[in-house]
């Protein structure tokens, strides 16, 4: 799978889904959701798909939905209320942009349009109720972590930080492997082991996140640094030292979880995604 090609296809699908530029709303939509996203989400649907035999094309549109949820859940995120992020992607966040009131339309019309690109899925209408539920309990998970994420304070501990991250950022990865096995019309044990990896993948993307926030390259990142002082960034809790050293670590169980699935895809994805 050629990784750019595929995140072009995702990006077609997910501007043939949104509203056109017509309307302000619309434009907000539109700048929240394409252009700039490294796509690991939708990649992760994909490749594990792809593990089963699901044809790329078949598996595009469940991915972009989940784009589009990503991508809404970041609009919030960056509201004053939030995080207060004035840059997303390497540009003004879609609040800085556009205002909070229509940054919160935006992140609403995205999740109805996520929603409707999954019902109008191109399998069955059976795996697009299936497909619905995984990605809709990622996100409610997601909620919840966020919630949790604004509770817990710098000095939290190191489990909540952990479980934390797992809610607010591993659940959508494990959402992700959960809709490609369900597109792939796995076995529940299948379905539970493949939503265990997502959910250690998302987990360890969360803390090379927490990581970059301490000692990242803005230049590169599209997202400004040592924003996360005074919160409960866990690399920020522990010590970047200590951080790092958990990442080592982690990074290979991670892929041997998913060399068991097995997953040739996933693992090259993953390999790809913490380089
Ligand atoms: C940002 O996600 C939020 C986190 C969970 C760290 P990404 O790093 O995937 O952001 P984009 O979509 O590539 O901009
Ligand atoms: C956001 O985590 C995770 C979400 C569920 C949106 P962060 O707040 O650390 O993400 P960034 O650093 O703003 O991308
Ligand atoms: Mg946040
Ligand atoms: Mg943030
Ligand atoms: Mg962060």
């Amino acid at each position: 799978m050629d990784f750019d090609d595929v995140r072009k296809n995702v990006a077609e699908c997910m501007s043939f889904m949104l509203p056109d530029n017509t309307t302000k709303v619309g434009r907000a939509m539109r700048y929240a959701a394409l252009d700039g996203g490294k796509m690991w989400r939708p990649l992760t649907l994909i490749a594990t798909a792809q593990t089963y035999g699901v044809h790329i094309k078949n598996s595009v549109p469940y991915a972009a939905a989940l784009e589009l949820g990503h991508a809404a859940s970041l609009i919030l995120d960056d509201l004053p209320c939030m995080d207060n992020e004035d840059v997303r992607r390497g540009k003004p966040s879609c609040w800085k942009e556009f205002g909070q009131n229509t940054a919160i339309l935006a992140h609403d019309a995205l999740v109805f349009t996520a929603e409707k690109t999954v019902a109008t899925g191109p399998i069955s209408p059976y795996i697009n109720c299936q497909v619905l539920m995984a990605l809709n309990s990622g996100a409610l998970e997601t909620v919840c972590g966020q919630e949790a994420d604004i509770a817990l304070k710098s000095d939290s501990g190191v489990e909540e930080i952990a479980v934390m991250h797992r809610r607010k950022t591993g659940s959508l990865y494990a959402a992700a492997t959960l809709a490609g096995g369900i597109l792939g019309g796995r076995s529940v044990n299948t379905l539970h082991s493949l939503s265990n990896s997502g959910l250690e993948i998302g987990a360890l993307y969360q803390l090379k996140d927490d990581i970059y926030d301490v000692e990242g390259d803005p230049s590169n990142g599209g997202k400004p640094i040592a924003q996360d002082i005074g919160k409960a960034n866990f690399a920020r809790r522990v010590g970047i030292d200590r951080a790092r050293r958990m990442f080592a670590k982690r990074l290979p169980e991670v892929l041997e979880q998913v060399r068991q699935l097995p997953s040739e895809p996933l693992e090259k994805l993953v390999t790809e995604m913490f380089k």
